[in-house]
């Protein structure tokens, strides 16, 4: 009989046991070729709604629909192996009542496979965040800059600036973690500030535009690669420039394609060899 060696992943309980360890390295994918050249490398891959900026074109994160991040979530379970994989919930398949928002997480949960889900919000989404946790669903809390909240927020500006705004973030981040989320995501928020809330609380912050004190750090890989160059927030650091890449390799192929150089014989079956 043959014993079949099975890579386990990463899991959402050993995430947060690394609240004040090394931190914790996580990027965004979409597709299965993207998680399987990031999956060595990080530690947690998160299935983000900014796909539909990235990905689809579109003005904001409004728009994505469950199927949507199913689809996407599938697409990084079959190309990774040993990260945990969070999908992002929507704008609007939660936020309703705490119902709804096990119903639709338990979707993402049983079509994908993957370790848990990542929802928005504060001290208003505390109750859902404990509905979903204590029915065994691992949430992954987002506070500061929730960008499904941009139409409120008047943009995508650093929170936290005032001294309520910043006490009200504060506040955000004690619920979230009293609610039993694993882990949560800081994005765009005044350094102090991230900096405070990852002293003060017991789970680990993943820090976007926070704090290099945060617990761990995530980007979108398409910022990171420089595949999206539409729109990039100051938090980015470009590590890659894969869009330079992708135009010269176009230009390429258009001139060789313009010029009959390619395909050559040895793209071509039974051609004759060129002289
Ligand atoms: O949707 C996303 O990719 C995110 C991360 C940038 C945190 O929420």
């Amino acid at each position: 009989m043959s014993v079949q060696t099975r890579i386990k992943r990463t899991t959402t309980p050993e995430i947060a046991a690394r609240k004040g360890a090394e931190p914790i390295v996580c990027l965004t994918a979409y597709t299965t070729q993207v998680a399987k050249l990031i999956d060595s490398h990080v530690d947690l891959i998160l299935v983000g709604d900014s796909l539909a900026m990235v990905l689809y074109g579109l003005d904001s994160t409004l728009g994505v629909t469950l199927d949507m991040m199913i689809a996407h979530g599938n697409a990084v379970m079959r190309g990774s192996s040993t990260s945990c994989v969070i999908v992002d919930m929507p704008f609007g398949t939660y936020q309703e009542s705490k119902e709804v928002a096990f119903r639709n997480a338990a979707r993402v949960m049983c079509e994908t496979r993957c370790q848990g889900v990542k929802l928005e919000g504060g001290t208003e989404m505390a109750e859902t965040v404990a509905f979903l946790t204590e029915r065994g669903i691992p949430v992954l809390g987002h506070i500061g800059l929730t960008p499904q909240s941009v139409n409120q927020m008047g943009g995508f500006r650093a929170q936290g600036r005032s001294e309520e705004a910043a006490r009200r973030i504060v506040a955000d981040a004690h619920a979230i973690a009293e609610a039993g989320a694993f882990a949560m995501v800081i994005e765009g928020t005044m350094e102090p500030l991230a900096r405070e809330i990852t002293g003060d609380i017991p789970i680990p912050t993943i820090g976007i535009g926070a704090s290099p004190q945060c617990d761990g750090q995530i980007l979108v890989t398409e910022d990171v690669i420089g595949l999206f160059t539409e729109f990039t927030p100051k938090f980015v650091k470009r590590f890659g420039e894969m869009g330079q890449l992708v135009a010269s390799a176009a230009e390429q192929y258009a001139t060789e394609v313009k010029s009959r150089q390619f395909p050559g014989p040895e793209h071509c079956f039974g051609a004759p060899k060129r002289d």
